[in-house]
């Protein structure tokens, strides 16, 4: 058997001219507000667009065991959020089934957890190191689920994604829950996007700024006070 087509529901597009909301209509710790400039997506939109990602994902994948695979450290609050919700998906799916003799569904899906660390201006860009993972041979053959936090130019993603056409998985699906519009970009597209956002430096849901801010749990645009505050030279 084999997995359906991806089902792509429409991404969220947050558009250009967007100025997103005030800090103050939100609970938003005051000491994180100062070095913010507005909320971009609200953590509730973000948690419907979720829902709708893990039904899209959990119908795809349904037929087969696969294996979910965390980008960290940006990817793990969606990642669960998004496990979560496929998980309750299957309880209601499976609920009324018989089991039978041809399907083995006991363990529907899998966990691995991945670090990645690249060597772009030292070493060919090919060069993608993974840790966090014992050895990528337990994915050789597996259907295979990538949660992302955000593309931005896709170097990462298409570099993992070359990486990993050496273990034959059996399929591979990515998701992630932002794709950035930057003239940078390479081109790469998820199969499951969640928001396409302007070309600007979001923290929040697990996304840091050198480490601050992850959390926030809803998307805002960094101010650029908050950017040099927080800026590698002061830390
Ligand atoms: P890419 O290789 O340029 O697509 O970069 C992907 C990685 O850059 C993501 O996994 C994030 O860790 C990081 N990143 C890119 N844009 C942002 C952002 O706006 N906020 C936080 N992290 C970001």
């Amino acid at each position: 058997m084999s997995l359906k087509m991806p089902t792509k529901s429409p991404f969220i597009t947050i558009s250009d001219n967007f100025d997103g909301y005030p800090l103050e209509s939100f609970n938003i710790n005051p000491y994180l507000a100062t070095n913010l400039d507005r909320v971009l997506i609200p953590g509730g939109f973000i948690q419907d667009r979720i829902e709708r990602l893990a039904c899209d994902i959990a119908i795809d994948l349904a037929d087969e065991p696969f294996v979910a695979l965390c980008v960290l450290k940006g990817g793990y609050v969606f990642f669960n959020d998004l496990l979560d919700k496929i998980r309750h998906f299957y309880r209601y799916r499976y609920a009324s089934q018989t089991p039978n003799e041809t399907t083995d569904l006991a363990q529907q899906m899998k966990v691995e957890f991945i670090r990645l660390k690249s060597y772009e201006n030292e070493r060919s860009t090919s060069d993608l190191k993974v840790i966090g993972i014992e050895s990528l041979e337990s994915l050789r053959g597996k259907n295979v689920l990538i949660v992302e936090d955000i593309i931005d130019t896709g170097k990462t993603m298409v570099r993992l994604l070359e990486l990993l056409k050496g273990y034959n998985l059996k399929t591979i699906r990515v998701t992630s829950l932002f794709v950035k519009r930057t003239p940078l970009s390479n081109g790469y597209t998820p199969d499951y996007v969640g928001f396409n956002i302007p070309n600007k430096f979001i923290v929040g849901c697990n996304m840091d700024y050198n480490e601050y801010f992850r959390d926030l749990n809803h998307v805002c645009v960094m101010s650029e006070i908050g950017k040099q505050k927080y800026s590698f030279k002061k830390h």
